[in-house]
């Protein structure tokens, strides 16, 4: 009984053998390294569903949501073991650099009409998304459509859905400052409960659900990629893999923005420069 999670007289069986099913699972298709610790946050997050659908334990769902009919339910287990946590301007220096050197390098291109691509790689609820477009509004607010675009991916189908809307509670966005507000959300809307991302902005971002592990269908080069507090989750073999692959995918000169606790590694850390907090540019081959 020791390698079992039971807290409670009616929780339900959750072996170390379960986890390891559902950890092999989340390794093998979405690269992420799930590590022991975590069996407890799983088991919370799963044990609602697992009684919902009338299972007797951990082991009948795992084969029902690792099995090669899982359809849904795969779905309902990735979300159980992602993180979702976002916000808009999270790490705000990103932005300030966005804002006092990256735009204005791109400008010429800007008006040439060459169009500026952005990538924002597992871009959760869009807030990471939709900061970069009012930014990039802030700067240039005669921007013509189409003379920017912006990628936001996710593996998460059902969290691209509340990017897609562009719907977030005022609690939400409670400690925006009010430019900022003004910036992303339609003036009606603020002062009630929710507030709507302004259309302006929606129509400069476009949502795909990429699995960062597979193959990537979207044509490169991108002149910036965001990709912050993601691949901290991944092994590190495959974290070597994705770096070498963001440089690949950006224009030359291009920039990579990566999360607070994350670092550059593998053969790609010698092809950037670092350009600032965790902010880096692509050298030259
Ligand atoms: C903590 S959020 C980061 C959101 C945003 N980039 C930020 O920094 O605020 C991590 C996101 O990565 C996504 N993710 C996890 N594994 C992924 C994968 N294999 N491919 C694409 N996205 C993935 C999750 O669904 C989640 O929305």
């Amino acid at each position: 009984m020791s390698d079992r999670h039971r807290t409670l007289a009616s929780d339900l069986t959750f072996t170390e053998a379960d986890f390891r099913q559902i950890a092999r699972h989340a390794s093998q298709q979405y690269g992420l390294n799930i590590k022991i610790e975590k069996k407890g946050l799983i088991y919370a997050r799963l044990a609602r569903r697992i009684r919902t659908l009338g299972l007797p334990d951990f082991k009948a769902y795992c084969d029902l949501a690792t099995g090669p009919r899982a359809a849904s339910e795969a779905e309902e287990l990735l979300s159980a073991l992602t993180t979702n946590v976002s916000s808009f301007y999270r790490e705000r220096h990103h932005f300030d650099a966005l804002k006092a050197t990256v735009l204005p390098a791109l400008r010429e291109k800007m008006l040439s009409g060459a169009g500026i691509r952005i990538w924002s790689a597992g871009c959760s609820a869009g807030q990471e998304p939709y900061s970069i477009a009012a930014t990039i509004k802030g700067c240039w607010p005669d921007l013509k459509s189409n003379a920017v675009t912006i990628l936001g991916s996710d593996v998460d189908g059902r969290i691209l859905e509340k990017a897609q809307a562009g719907t977030y509670r005022a609690t939400e966005v409670a400690s925006l400052k009010p430019d900022e507000k003004d910036l992303l959300f339609e003036p009606g809307t603020r002062g009630s409960d929710v507030v709507y991302v302004r259309p302006e902005l929606k129509e400069m971002v476009r949502f795909e659900r990429i699995n960062l592990v597979d193959e990537w269908r979207h044509a490169a080069p991108f002149d910036i990629i965001f990709c912050r507090n993601v691949v901290i989750y991944f092994e590190r073999s495959t974290q070597h893999k994705l770096w070498q692959r963001f440089r690949d995918s950006l224009a030359p000169q291009g920039h990579l923005f990566i999360g607070h606790s994350e670092r550059l590694t593998g053969p790609a850390e010698a092809q950037f420069r670092s350009t600032g907090i965790t902010s880096f540019e692509k050298l030259a081959p």
